[in-house]
């Protein structure tokens, strides 16, 4: 009886004191087949996820999340920047469609807008520079327009990059010399409109574009050796790389604006770091080292973040590399890839997606009497690839042991999959053929596709698919609407 209270005020506890912390996730959805937003909205819910950060404002996403309680970032592509900086008409419009209907018609617990995703990024060569602080200006006044400006905080994924230190310490810090002035302004806009900074963090990268990173020092329970920071002892690039922000925050008079972790994580597939025996030593590290609300040195409070990421995404561009398409903590048909205990769930194991459909026990594979040295197979194999997906062959990822036929197979495979089974996506000329006999060998899966989701009946109703003539003829009517 007393245990049994006992647990019982235990459980009341954690429902006052972990809703307020808690783990978030990011849900992106650049996926072929991507699952049923409500199923995983279930998968959210089942791991105890109280955060979710979107890379938009999908109206499936976000409808499912209706009424769940859990707390959502909605993000604001890098391509609308220009077209919200140059209009608060349009920030007025999308706030009303992807804010305030959500809120007010769906019961969607919206926190923050997240106005673009890593804007300043050194790659994308300054192209977002000049519209993302009027976007960000303009979009925070249409929700105190719409009277959600209490509720509903702006933000910017910004990746670590916006900040240096001169010194290679922490307490060297401070903004990236060609944005700096640029950095203040969105830094005290946030300050004065009680915003978080947000920023995104990869030991992972790091790693991968600097081979000389010592790998110890990317995980939390390394033997690196630590970084002496004028007393202040560093044994983990998290701590190290986030008071570097801090430094930098409080150097410019923001000591106390809050900061959110947008992005962490680790990789399982596509480069020689990226595998699942890391990804769950860098997670539960990370997950250990912020339970308790211990923080950094510099913040020694609890980090507010956002695991990246929650399902695998198969159809994202692989410009940074071929392990964009593999942060996911779940496959993408929501089966964890590897044991991790978030502490949200009463097992301490994550708990798999419900009611998935897979398509037939069935592959496309390499005939055995096709030749390896057939012609055809050169472009058969690059025409799979280049409409499939590849990641996992090559040097150091899960199937790059495979032999030259098993890489065949493994190409046809994926395009046969990505095409739902369908007999001509397993037509390559003299070489390839549907089998029942599941080609996986160790950790290299061939893996079957999950039905295609379509989407819900409203989803449907709000995207209007029809001639351009149509469309501008309706224009007047569909306006007053909106
Ligand atoms: C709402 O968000 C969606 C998805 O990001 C976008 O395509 C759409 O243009 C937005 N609506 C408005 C009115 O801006
Ligand atoms: C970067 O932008 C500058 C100026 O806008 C342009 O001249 C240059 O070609 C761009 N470089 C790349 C790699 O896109
Ligand atoms: C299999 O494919 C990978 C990636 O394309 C390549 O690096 C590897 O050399 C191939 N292996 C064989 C045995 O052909
Ligand atoms: C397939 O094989 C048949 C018989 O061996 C041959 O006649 C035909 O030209 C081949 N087709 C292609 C596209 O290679």
């Amino acid at each position: 009886m007393g245990w049994f209270s006992l647990a019982i005020g235990l459980v009341s506890l954690c429902l006052m004191v972990c809703t307020v912390s808690g783990i978030g996730a990011n849900w992106g959805t650049q996926a072929s087949h991507p699952l049923p937003p409500d199923t995983v909205v279930r998968l959210l819910r089942d791991n105890g996820f109280q955060k979710v950060k979107l890379f938009d404002a999908d109206y499936g996403a976000l409808r499912a999340l209706g009424k769940s309680g859990i707390e959502v970032m909605v993000g604001i592509p890098n391509d609308m920047l220009q077209s919200l900086a140059s209009s608060v008409k349009a920030a007025e419009k999308w706030v009303a469609k992807n804010v305030s209907t959500h809120i007010t018609t769906n019961n969607v617990n919206i926190r923050y807008v997240a106005v673009g995703n890593e804007p300043f990024l050194e790659t994308y060569n300054g192209s977002f520079l000049k519209t993302t602080f009027p976007a960000l200006q303009n979009v925070q006044s249409a929700l105190i327009k719409a009277g959600l400006s209490n509720q509903v905080k702006v933000t910017v994924p910004l990746n670590a990059d916006v900040y240096a230190s001169s010194t290679g310490l922490p307490s060297g810090g401070d903004f990236r010399a060609d944005i700096h002035d640029l950095m203040l302004a969105i830094v005290k806009f946030l300050s004065d409109n009680s915003g978080p900074f947000t920023v995104n963090i990869y030991p992972f990268i790091s790693l991968y574009i600097d081979p000389d990173f010592p790998v110890e020092y990317a995980f939390f329970d390394g033997n690196a050796t630590p970084l002496n920071d004028g007393g202040t002892s560093y044994y983990n690039m998290f701590d190290a790389n986030y008071d570097t922000l801090v430094w930098a925050l409080q150097k410019n008079g923001f000591g106390n604006l809050p900061i959110i972790v947008g992005e962490i994580g680790w990789p399982t597939d596509g480069d020689r770091n990226a595998n699942r025996m890391y990804a769950q030593r860098f997670n539960q590290g990370f997950m250990s080292h912020i339970s308790g609300g211990r923080g950094t040195p510099m913040r020694p409070v609890t980090v507010d973040a956002y695991l990246f990421s929650l399902i695998d995404e198969d159809a994202k561009s692989i410009d940074p590399g071929n392990f964009e398409r593999h942060w996911g903590v779940f496959t993408y048909y929501g089966v964890p890839k590897y044991p991790l205990n978030l502490g949200t769930t009463n097992s301490g194991s994550l708990v798999q997606a419900r009611n998935v459909d897979y398509l037939d026990r069935k592959w496309c594979v390499m005939k055995p009497s096709a030749k390896l040295d057939d012609p055809q197979v050169q472009p058969s194999v690059s025409y799979a690839c280049g409409r499939a997906d590849c990641t996992s062959l090559g040097y150091g990822t899960s199937c790059g042991n495979l032999d030259a036929r098993g890489n065949i197979s493994y190409a046809f495979n994926s395009y046969y999959q990505r095409n739902n089974q369908l007999d001509d996506a397993c037509k390559f000329p003299n070489l390839s053929m549907i089998t029942k006999t599941d080609p996986t060998v160790g950790d290299c899966r061939f893996e079957i596709m999950i039905e295609p989701y379509y989407g819900g009946a409203e989803r449907t109703r709000g995207c209007l698919q029809m001639p351009l003539s149509l469309v501008s003829g309706l224009g007047l009517f569909l306006l007053t609407l909106l």
